[in-house]
């Protein structure tokens, strides 16, 4: 039987109905078709599904749909504002923190997540917090400068801080 819920996904308010096995990450990618966050594993561990749920990364692939009730979810999708690059994902771009791109979704929201916590992260820090984020074409090197280009940005441009739920007025049913 489909379960209703009412969540916030990238600032729009969405109702929508969903098997109660349905996986946050299945909602995302083939129901609202943001297909940018990823599954890259069936065992929780890759963060190629990293979201922000209520300004806090969570692996998608680990939650249901029906626990996202009421909530706002934030996908790459929503990084970027007025066809500008979030800081995060400018600097994933100028220092090649990407080969493939396929874990860079993740990468980024853990990264903008983690500035957020912790804006004065040092190299050690970046690597010790990305444990969850695996990267298959292994470039972990670029991966760090990124992260900590993308904090220094972050912090000059006043997003090193969890910004506020947003809630828009007309509902989209899915
Ligand atoms: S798909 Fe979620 S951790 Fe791999
Ligand atoms: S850039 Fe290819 S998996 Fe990370």
């Amino acid at each position: 039987m489909a379960i209703s819920i009412s969540l916030t996904v990238n600032g729009a308010p969405i109702s929508a109905s969903v098997d109660p096995g349905t996986l946050l990450v299945q909602f995302l990618r083939d129901q609202l078709r943001l297909t940018g966050t990823h599954i890259g594993c069936d065992t929780a561990q890759c963060g190629a599904c990293t979201v922000h749920l209520n300004g806090r990364a969570i692996k998608s692939c680990n939650i249901l749909a029906v626990q996202a009730d009421g909530t706002n979810v934030t996908t790459i999708e929503g990084l970027a504002q007025n066809g500008v690059l979030h800081p995060m994902q400018a600097a994933f771009k100028h220092c090649h923190g990407l080969q493939c791109g396929f874990c860079t979704p993740g990468m980024v929201m853990s990264a903008v997540s983690l500035v957020q916590r912790q804006p004065d992260l040092t190299g050690d820090d970046v690597r010790a917090q990305f444990d969850g984020n695996l990267c298959r074409c292994t470039g972990y090197h670029n991966i760090v400068k990124a992260v900590l280009e993308g904090a220094a940005g972050m912090k000059s441009s006043g997003t090193a801080t969890a910004s506020a739920d947003t809630a828009a007025t007309a509902p989209a049913t899915v």
